[in-house]
């Protein structure tokens, strides 16, 4: 569990200002100023970059996992949008990859990156989870984008509202798309473009340990935690535990 920890003496470089240079990715194209020669100058004795644990964000676990991640960093609008998407394919009775797909679909919009999040979050997912449920979160952002009648789903009107009605899509997104049309487990990732509800819908306050029993059975938990198993995707788990370090 992770939770407040007011001593600072508790906290890495404690004592001395921590500064945080912004990652890149979040502020190309927008207003913010690159600060960081601004920053780097600021250093002496008492004022370093931020590095390891960040006192104002919850302390995780020494060996995190995936619901650390829930509980301690994803965003609330990710995790309220991760559990009902997950909470409604386990009402309907789906299987657990089905399941687990849906509960992590939006994974890398939790606290990594949210363009391409698809193939981000599958990426990161891989090496734990059956490669059917990866696959599945891959497509399921081309997915969202093409309708199908033969299942119920049209073209989100939340799209229309996001992106504007004349939005085109990229030929990534067409040529994707297509590709998982002709997979045998497309239906694994339509499943998720019918599971997921969006941020102005209501939610009702959802309990991750629900999905407790099947994390335990697809989803290979490391004894050393997430970030710290020295798997391919490793280091995307340790950049949600410390957001902020400098390198
Ligand atoms: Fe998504
Ligand atoms: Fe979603």
């Amino acid at each position: 569990m992770c939770g407040p920890d007011e001593d600072e003496a508790a906290w890495p470089q404690a004592g001395r200002e921590r500064l945080v240079c912004p990652q890149p990715i979040a502020w190309k194209g927008t207003d913010w100023q690159d600060n960081e020669q601004e920053m780097v100058a600021r250093l002496g004795p008492g004022t370093v970059m931020m590095m390891g644990d960040n006192p104002a964000l919850p302390r995780m676990p020494a060996r995190p996992t995936l619901l650390d991640f829930f509980r301690c960093r994803f965003g609330d609008v990710t995790v309220r949008h991760l559990l009902s998407s997950g909470k409604r394919a386990l009402d309907d009775g789906h299987d657990d990859k089905v399941v687990l797909a849906c509960l992590l679909h939006d994974i890398a919009n939790g606290c990594l990156i949210r363009a391409d999040h698809g193939y981000w979050g599958a990426q990161m997912i891989a090496p734990y989870v059956d490669e059917e449920v990866a696959w599945a979160v891959k497509y399921h952002q081309a997915l969202h984008y093409t309708p199908d009648e033969s299942v119920g789903y049209a073209y989100p009107e939340s799209y229309k509202l996001f992106f504007g009605a004349d939005y085109r899509l990229p030929d990534y997104i067409v040529r994707d798309a297509e590709e998982a049309r002709r997979h045998p487990w497309y239906m694994t990732s339509r499943l998720i473009t019918l599971y997921d509800l969006y941020f102005f819908e209501k939610y009702e306050p959802i309990d991750p340990a629900i999905f407790e029993d099947v994390i335990g059975r697809h989803f290979r938990q490391p004894e050393e935690g997430l970030g710290f198993d020295g798997s391919p995707t490793a280091h995307m788990w340790r950049t949600m535990i410390w957001p902020n370090n400098f390198l």
